[in-house]
């Protein structure tokens, strides 16, 4: 008997045969971006030693990766003859093909910025109206593997029909011959999920994430209606990693950044760090490299099957609006599924939302019931738990289960198998 979600997945398997190929691996990319923690304060020493953190410490769980943001240029302006972008000698002394090369000669990729509007966020000279095809020229001679495309400083008719000009970076890009990760970022402005899929490997969906529960949670709530649109080669891109990024007075508790790396997992996002991975080994960071290298949680990621997860059902208890309890106490708990590929394969994530303050105590811990029926599977088969965190089998299951007690904020993932 075929289930709900089965049913889901083979739709979505016939949508994405419109997706853009452009030899870009089917499965989310992982890697680490520089502006979460660093914003402009960037240089070539920065990036060496990221490639180097990437390559002994991340590279073996599938990071692959390192890109490079805003002000990475010379802010005056072109090359006055070529046209050309050029990198800042101030921050980068040996220019963007030295690090490409240092990247490549690792095993590892190089990813750059640039925005669709005539400058970046940040005043460098964007891509502007008329340089897409000497930038794409450019990132391409300079073996450039990840085009991040910002949307600041753009004009009406960028505004009013933003498709066409990001589809002249992708058809730029394309002209280049080299493989290149694609990234529209132009925060969800009209709807890219319904025109991005044909241009792009990933486009944003929101404005920029913080380093606070509120930040995770808003943008999840937008990504959840979203799931149809995000499948192999193409991604819904919830922004990159907070885990470990300290951004005062903001930053996720271990448990928050916890639930943020799993939910970004199952959300089928582009896995892009933003900390400093440079100190992943010290023992203050232990935390973090311990969630951010869960073999088996990010095998989730890279599932083969490449679909992202969709809200199931919610548990929810007591008066909340907003976010916040207006009872007694409250409790509210999502539960989201995977497809995974093989057959009545799932991955299960239980989120005990609570609310947006991490002191709100009216916000209960719990645990909850998981109904297997509920999650498109047999009631009358036997399925196999699998604690993805604690690394721990739960044994057999027949029609529920039952979590541990789930504190607030905190999530528990499952893979679930005949
Ligand atoms: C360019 O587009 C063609 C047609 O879709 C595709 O076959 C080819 O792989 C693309 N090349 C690159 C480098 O994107
Ligand atoms: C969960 O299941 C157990 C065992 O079947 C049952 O005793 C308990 O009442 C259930 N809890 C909820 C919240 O449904």
């Amino acid at each position: 008997m075929r289930s709900k979600l089965l049913h889901t997945t083979l739709l979505l398997l016939v949508g994405v045969a419109l997706c853009l190929n452009n030899g870009i691996d089917k499965r989310p990319p992982m890697g680490w971006n520089s502006w979460n923690l660093y914003g402009c304060d960037i240089s070539e020493k920065l990036i060496v030693e990221t490639i180097n953190a990437m390559d002994s410490t991340l590279k073996k769980f599938g990071y692959q990766y390192v890109n490079i943001d805003d002000c990475w240029s010379l802010k005056s302006g072109r090359h006055p003859d070529t046209q050309e972008l050029i990198p800042d000698p101030q921050r980068f002394p040996r220019g963007i093909k030295f690090l490409s090369d240092y990247a490549h000669s690792k095993g590892l990729k190089l990813g750059i910025y640039s925005d669709v509007g005539y400058n970046t966020c940040a005043g460098y000279p964007g891509s502007g109206d008329k340089y897409y095809e000497i930038d794409a020229k450019t990132f391409a001679k300079w073996g450039i593997d990840y085009l991040k495309l910002d949307y600041c400083n753009t004009d009406k008719a960028m505004e009013a029909e933003p498709w066409k000009y990001y589809e002249r970076m992708s058809l730029a890009l394309n002209s280049t011959g080299r493989p290149i990760f694609y990234s529209i970022c132009n925060w969800g402005v009209k709807n890219p999920w319904e025109w991005a899929p044909k241009i792009s490997n990933s486009w944003r969906t929101t404005g920029d994430i913080e380093p606070k529960w509120a930040s995770v949670i808003s943008i999840l709530d937008i990504n959840k209606p979203l799931y149809k649109y995000s499948g192999p080669y193409t991604f819904n891109d919830p922004d990159m990693l907070e885990v470990d990024v300290d951004r005062p007075p903001n930053k996720l508790t271990n448990t928050e950044a916890k639930t943020h790396f799993t939910l970004w997992v199952m959300l089928n996002s582009p896995l892009l760090l933003g900390n400093d991975i440079r100190r992943l080994e010290d023992e203050d960071h232990k935390w973090a490299k311990d969630i951010l290298t869960n073999e088996e949680v990010i095998s989730i990621s890279q599932d083969p099957l490449v679909q992202q997860a969709r809200l199931v059902y919610e548990e929810k208890k007591g008066v909340i609006e907003d976010n916040t309890c207006k009872s007694e106490s409250c409790s509210w708990f999502e539960v989201w599924a995977k497809q995974l590929s093989g057959s009545q394969r799932l991955a299960v994530a239980v989120v005990n939302r609570g609310g947006i303050d991490p002191n709100d105590k009216k916000f209960n811990k719990d645990r909850v019931n998981i109904s297997l029926e509920k999650l498109g599977l047999d009631a009358s088969t036997e399925y196999k738990i699998r604690d993805l965190w604690t690394r721990t089998s739960l044994g057999n299951a027949k029609g529920q289960f039952s979590t541990d007690v789930i504190e607030a904020h905190d999530v528990r993932l499952f893979k679930i198998s005949k």
